[in-house]
């Protein structure tokens, strides 16, 4: 038996049975107590009160050589010389069996996706070139273009290339008759500083990282079961879905959590140790619903909250200003205890030195990568990519050459 949305739907084909069985106020001394608890709970412990008084089966966890795994990577490689050796190293080489299915927009920083040369194993490779998503009147009613920097169409390019991914796996699965157990959706733009933690895979439950919650849920990581998954990684097909049941003006994050409300999904706050590598700018200190920039050399784990290699600026007693008392919990909070938040003033560009900084936090590998790719050429780019092409199932992509040569400047 599985914890999550199946708890409701027992209750609900249980209940009528057994109040027939047990006189009605027995009934209402054994609900009420529940019903009042699932009141004061916090959002974040949805369903924990029916959980705890459930037989408890589902085991976290995950026996990699029993089940298939789907590692599912999105978006621009924007930054991807600093993020890509520890997306291999902490998510990739932890988990050798599992497949990779990548799914990037063709930009200047493309080129820097030849670095997943080294991944253990590459199932299906997609670099598109991004098409105006239709702005549907239903996508326009349900979303929200606020604190979107690009708009409405940023958030459907985004859903459109977390949807995209989950039909690369489906295509997959349909061809070799086979469906992966687990899938795991993350960005391209994370910088991984410790591994996914098994326990992470939690059968019946989608499983986030706290914070970061913008008014909905932290929608930079997500691990779930085949079903599951499906339900959170439909983010365009389920607008409608959440249209007829009347959400309306959600951000990414709020349209995230109102879709795993609609299909039934429990979800779960689990801490993870990655970071997402912004370039952009943020006030500091961040005010009640500004943006926390987290130094890259935190203790972690951040748990996706925005970071960049910077000399942290505040730590300990400012961290619990700024963030604990400052922030509002259900927007840019992020987990600070423990000293695992050190922030950087981000109200400048990154600070000149940033690449020592990045290289003594990372250690050596990871600075030798970014060394790589700074020196990278066309050829030696073309050969990293060829030989991904050989190792991958499927590639769908523009010719090597031409990924390599926008972004390193020989255009063919
Ligand atoms: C249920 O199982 C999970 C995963 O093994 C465990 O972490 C949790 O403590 C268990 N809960 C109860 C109430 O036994
Ligand atoms: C995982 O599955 C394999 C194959 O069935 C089994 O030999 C192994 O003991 C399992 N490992 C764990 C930790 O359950
Ligand atoms: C799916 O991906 C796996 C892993 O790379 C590969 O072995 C398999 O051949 C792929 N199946 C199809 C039909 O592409
Ligand atoms: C966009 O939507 C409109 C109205 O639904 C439709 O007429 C048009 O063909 C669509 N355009 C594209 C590119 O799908
Ligand atoms: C797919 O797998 C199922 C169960 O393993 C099997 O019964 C079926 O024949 C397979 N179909 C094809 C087309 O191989
Ligand atoms: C702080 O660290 C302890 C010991 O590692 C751990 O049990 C606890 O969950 C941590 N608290 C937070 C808020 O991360």
């Amino acid at each position: 038996m599985t914890i999550g949305p199946r708890s409701n739907e027992r209750c609900n084909l249980v209940l009528p049975t057994i109040s027939k069985l047990i006189d009605w106020r027995l009934w209402l001394i054994l609900i009420l107590p529940l019903f009042l608890l699932t009141m004061v709970y916090p959002s974040s412990l949805y369903l924990s009160p029916l959980k705890a008084l459930l037989p408890n089966t589902s085991v976290a966890g995950v026996n990699q050589s029993q089940q298939r795994i789907a590692i599912c990577l999105v978006g621009g490689a924007r930054r991807f010389e600093l993020t890509g050796p520890s997306i291999i190293k902490n998510l990739l080489k932890e988990y050798p069996d599992a497949d990779l299915f990548l799914n990037s927009p063709m930009d200047r920083d493309a080129y820097k996706l030849s670095l997943l040369r080294d991944a253990p194993r590459i199932a299906a490779v997609r670099v598109f070139v991004p098409q105006p998503i239709n702005e549907t009147e239903p996508r326009a009613r349900v979303l929200t273009a606020r604190n979107s920097p690009n708009g409405i169409q940023g958030l459907l390019q985004y859903f459109n290339l977390v949807e995209g991914c989950l039909e690369m796996i489906t295509s997959n699965e349909s061809r070799g008759n086979f469906t992966y157990a687990w899938i795991v959706r993350t960005r391209v733009d994370g910088y991984w500083s410790g591994k996914l933690d098994p326990e992470a895979f939690v059968p019946g439950v989608y499983v986030v990282p706290p914070g970061s919650r913008y008014g909905g849920l932290n929608d930079r990581l997500g691990i779930g079961d085949r079903k599951t998954s499906m339900a959170a990684l439909s983010r365009l097909s389920l607008i409608p879905r959440l249209d007829q049941a009347g959400r309306r003006e959600l951000n990414s994050e709020a349209a995230f959590k109102a879709q795993l409300e609609v299909e039934g999904v429990a979800w779960q706050e689990k801490q993870a140790p990655f970071c997402v590598v912004t370039n952009r700018q943020y006030g500091f200190p961040p005010g009640r619903y500004g943006v926390p920039v987290a130094s890259m050399g935190s203790p972690g784990p951040l748990s996706g909250a925005k970071c960049r290699p910077c000399n942290a600026v505040c730590v300990g007693p400012c961290v619990s200003d700024v963030v604990g008392l400052g922030l509002d919990r259900d927007w840019s909070w992020t987990e600070w205890r423990n000293g695992s938040l050190e922030l950087c003033d981000a109200s400048g560009g990154w600070e000149s030195g940033w690449e020592a900084i990045f290289d003594r936090v990372a250690g050596p590998e990871p600075a030798e990568a970014r060394k790589r790719v700074k020196r990278m050429d066309v050829d030696a780019c073309v050969l990293a990519f060829d030989e991904m092409r050989s190792r991958a199932s499927i590639w769908d992509a523009p010719p090597p050459n031409q990924i390599c040569g926008l972004g390193l400047g020989r255009l063919i």
